[in-house]
């Protein structure tokens, strides 16, 4: 095995999703869609909707608490905190900075990671290299959390059936003793040359926003569908077959895979090029569609709670996103003590 220096473990998980259901029959009133095209190309049937009042920090503290709670963890337990999201509650001061506060967390790092879709991925590495190289740290709190809904272009068919709202954290710890998801590897990459391919131009230091940036609707999100799905497969495919290797695993062994829940056609294109059967692969794009950093927590915790990780299965996770960026990670699961 690979791993080398102190084993990590994800100690404890927990996710949010907002009260609101929207339905792909309500989308289907406000631009010209219909439920058979979004199932039928997409697999997403209804996602969750924020309030308006609730931004991602609000998620991200809700998801965090229990994922805290099942690592039987308090706030002066947790040693540094990053927030994986590409929808921040502002630009700054860092999402992390406002879960800190309301959280009630010691004066502890804290701070954001953007790698959009494959944030949760970037999280796990960036706090895997943390635990394991000062042993001051002994618990990081990570969250995916999105308000995907706030950056969306609800005039934009193509894009607005998409993506939904949530979060999902884990608690990742050094302790051996209570054990849990120990993290045997993670491997990320990217490619700027595909940056336009997904990308909101608005907002930033390039185009700053003025009357005419948002005439022009540049405070959406912008995307080439059809170009990201191509590099979608391509990527989640060579990420899952990297990280076995990587990790000395075969994909035989593996008993779950996760994978970033943006179409459940690319879900399946993947899993047909691995030779894996579609029941390995617990998804839920169908109830929250893509809400990307959060996508891959929100399942793992789903999948964790309803008993379909059971101890001693490698679960692989892979995700893809804006950047364009990818990451997996191959854990193996033992409930934490
Ligand atoms: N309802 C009805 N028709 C639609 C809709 C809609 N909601 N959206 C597009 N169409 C139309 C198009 O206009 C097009 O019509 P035309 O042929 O007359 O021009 C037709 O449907 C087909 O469009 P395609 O783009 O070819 O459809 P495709 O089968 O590729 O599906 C989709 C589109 C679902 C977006 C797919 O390409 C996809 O999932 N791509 C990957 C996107 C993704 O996963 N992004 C994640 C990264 S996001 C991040 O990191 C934040």
């Amino acid at each position: 095995m690979s791993n080398q220096g102190a084993s990590i473990f994800v100690r404890g998980t927990g996710s949010y999703a907002p009260e609101r259901v929207l339905t792909n029959e309500e989308i289907s009133q406000i631009v010209d869609t219909n439920d058979e095209w979004i199932v039928s190309r997409t697999g997403i049937r209804e996602r969750r909707i924020a309030a308006d009042d609730e931004a991602t920090s609000d998620m991200a503290v809700k998801a965090a608490r229990k994922a805290m709670e099942m690592a039987k963890v308090s706030a002066e337990d947790i040693d540094a905190v990053i927030i994986a999201t590409l929808t921040p509650d502002m630009l700054f001061p860092s999402t992390a900075c406002l879960v800190q506060r309301e959280l009630g967390l010691g004066p502890i790092p804290a701070f954001d990671v953007d790698a959009a879709c494959s944030g949760f991925m970037y999280g796990l590495e960036v706090g895997k290299g943390i635990l394991m190289g000062n042993p001051h740290y002994k618990n990081i709190l990570l969250v995916g959390s999105e308000k995907l809904s706030s950056i969306i272009d609800w005039e934009d068919r193509a894009t607005c059936v998409l993506f939904g709202d949530g979060a999902g954290a884990v608690v990742l710890s050094r302790d051996e003793t209570v054990g849990g998801g120990e993290l045997l590897g993670v491997k990320l990459g990217a490619d700027g040359k595909s940056a336009p391919l997904i990308h909101m131009p608005g907002g930033g230091s390039r185009i700053p926003a003025s009357h005419d940036s948002i005439d022009a609707r540049q405070h959406f999100l912008k995307m080439n569908g059809r170009e990201v799905f191509k590099l979608a497969v391509r990527a989640m495919v060579k990420g899952a077959n990297d990280i076995l290797e990587q990790c000395e695993v075969e994909m035989k062994d593996v008993g779950c895979v996760i994978p970033h829940q943006a179409n459940i056609r690319i879900i399946e294109s993947v899993a047909s090029h691995l030779k894996l059967p579609m029941d390995l692969f617990p998804n839920n794009v169908q109830n929250y569609g893509n809400t990307s950093a959060a996508s891959v927590p929100l399942a793992l915790d789903e999948a964790i709670r309803s008993g379909r990780i059971s101890d001693g299965d490698y679960v692989l996770m892979i995700a893809f996103g804006a950047g364009l960026t990818w990451g997996s990670t191959l854990m193996k699961w033992n409930s934490p003590k």
